[in-house]
């Protein structure tokens, strides 16, 4: 007994050293977490993926949904900002964090291995350069692209006076001449979301007044025709031929500390009947969109509707484990810059914690095949027990 009595004296006064255990992780791969897109929702997964030091990749193509617009607004501390700033000051701030890399390139394909306990990311890069990588998840930042109608001069314009979103640009075309370019059914609605700000509003509904969408129209806003003779709104059903710009709104020498400034665009409409062209300051539009990649979906990823399915209590994760949808591609259904960065954020908590999650099971079963106390006296009493010491006591232990 004597040598356990020395081993506990020894365990006592030895140097206490408190040098983490390295423990191997559930998984070996390239990455924690590949981020696929650049926009606010991928930089907001990134940037709390970085805090924790997850080893993290981000690729982007770059092509930013609302690239085309002059100011972006209602983004608390930045309203105003063009979006291109706002990208430049948080890819600064990620990328001082040691764990991150921020490329351009395109994601081909993600290929989930060994039941989605890994995947396999194909990427493009610039110069023809293909690359591949594994990581243990993959988050989807893709985005949406806008189907804009083929309308001559519509897409010059979109963002530009032609606008998106009452909280987008609303502000900036406040008390001006309003056109609303939707279907007839979206476009009732829409009067209702840009009142506040617009009272002189004309619905172009571009041929679809008809008895069939008038029923649709009635069943989703009753008692809509009343509501837009008492608003004194006009419905303006001819064919569009083209919207024109006569004056641009820009204000590229206004006080970029203020958030909002007004925006005197003019445009002039013209109908395929060629009569009576109709002025407008600006235009709250409706239009379809689509997925901007398929990368999710050709790797399993559900959709509902056109959007990735994500599931808010597994951290926005889709059908597929370890694949993660945020931002305007998911079935959230929310599209504008705070719902990326809350979505973004959502992902990145849930997926720190999961991977750890997956770790510590793995550690634990794995130690639990044999005794961890027992192994490490194991190896103080050989290290202590050689044959020319005084305590040596042949083989005490099997080691
Ligand atoms: C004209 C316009 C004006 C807007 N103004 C405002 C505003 O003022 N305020 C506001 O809150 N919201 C605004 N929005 C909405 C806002 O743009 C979106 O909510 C926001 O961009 C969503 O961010 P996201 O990161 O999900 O997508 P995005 O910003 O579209 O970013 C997606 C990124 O993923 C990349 N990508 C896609 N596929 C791949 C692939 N395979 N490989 C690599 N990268 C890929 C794309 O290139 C892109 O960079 C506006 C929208 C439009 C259309
Ligand atoms: C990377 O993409 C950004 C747009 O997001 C672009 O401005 C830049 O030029 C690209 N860089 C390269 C090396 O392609
Ligand atoms: C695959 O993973 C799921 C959980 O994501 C698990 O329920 C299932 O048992 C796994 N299948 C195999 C064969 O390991
Ligand atoms: C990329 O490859 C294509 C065809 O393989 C070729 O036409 C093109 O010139 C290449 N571009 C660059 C930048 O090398
Ligand atoms: C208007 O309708 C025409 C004909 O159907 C179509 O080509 C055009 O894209 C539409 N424009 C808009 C703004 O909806
Ligand atoms: C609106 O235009 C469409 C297509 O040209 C036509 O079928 C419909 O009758 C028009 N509606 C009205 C109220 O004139
Ligand atoms: C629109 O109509 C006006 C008046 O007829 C005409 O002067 C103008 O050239 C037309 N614009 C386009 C783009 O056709
Ligand atoms: C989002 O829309 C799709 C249909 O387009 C629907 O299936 C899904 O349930 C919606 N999501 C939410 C959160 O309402």
């Amino acid at each position: 007994m004597i040598f356990l009595s020395l081993l506990r004296i020894c365990l006592l006064i030895a140097p206490a050293v408190h040098s983490a255990p390295f423990l191997e992780p559930a998984v070996q791969a390239d990455y924690d977490a590949i981020v696929i897109g650049g926009g606010p929702a991928g930089l907001a997964a990134t940037s709390g993926l970085a805090r924790v030091r997850r080893n993290v990749l981000l690729i982007d193509s770059g092509e930013y949904r609302n690239d085309p617009t002059r100011h972006a607004h209602d983004i608390l501390g930045f309203d105003g900002v063009t979006p291109a700033w706002l990208r430049f000051a948080a890819r600064r701030q990620i990328s001082d964090y040691g764990t991150v890399d921020l490329v351009n390139g395109t994601v081909t394909e993600v290929q989930p291995q060994k039941n989605n306990t890994f995947f396999k990311v194909l990427a493009d890069y610039p110069g023809n350069k293909s690359v591949s990588f594994t990581t243990r998840k993959v988050v989807l930042a893709t985005g949406m692209r806008d189907i804009l109608p083929t309308t001559t001069g519509l897409a010059e314009s979109w963002g530009k006076g032609i606008y998106w979103c009452p909280w987008c640009d609303g502000h900036e075309h406040a008390d001006q001449d309003l056109g609303i370019l939707a279907r007839l059914d979206s476009a009732v609605t829409s009067v209702r979301e840009i009142l506040t700000l617009n009272t002189d509003i004309v619905l172009f509904v571009n041929g679809t007044d008809t008895p069939a969408n008038r029923a649709i129209t009635e069943g989703k806003f009753p008692g809509w025709e009343t509501y837009l003779k008492l608003l004194n709104v006009k419905i303006e059903n001819r064919t569009l031929a083209s919207i024109t710009r006569l004056r641009d709104g820009a204000t590229p020498y206004a006080d970029p500390s203020l958030p909002t400034h007004p925006e005197h665009d003019l445009f002039e409409v013209n109908f395929t009947d060629k009569k009576n062209p109709i002025l407008r300051n600006a235009f709250f539009a409706d239009f379809p969109s689509e997925q901007r990649s398929k990368v999710g979906e050709n790797a399993g990823v559900q959709l509902y509707g056109n959007k990735l399915a994500a599931d808010g209590a597994g951290g926005l994760v889709t059908n597929v484990p370890g694949i993660f949808a945020i931002g305007d591609a998911n079935s959230d259904n929310v599209t504008n810059v705070p719902h990326a960065f809350f979505s973004g954020k959502r992902t990145a908590v849930y997926l720190h914690v999961q991977i750890e999650r997956e770790n510590s099971l793995a550690q634990i079963a794995a130690a639990g095949k044999r005794d961890v106390g027992e192994d490490e006296l194991q190896k103080l009493w050989a290290r202590m027990n050689v044959p020319s010491d005084v305590t040596h006591a042949r083989e005490r232990f099997e080691v």
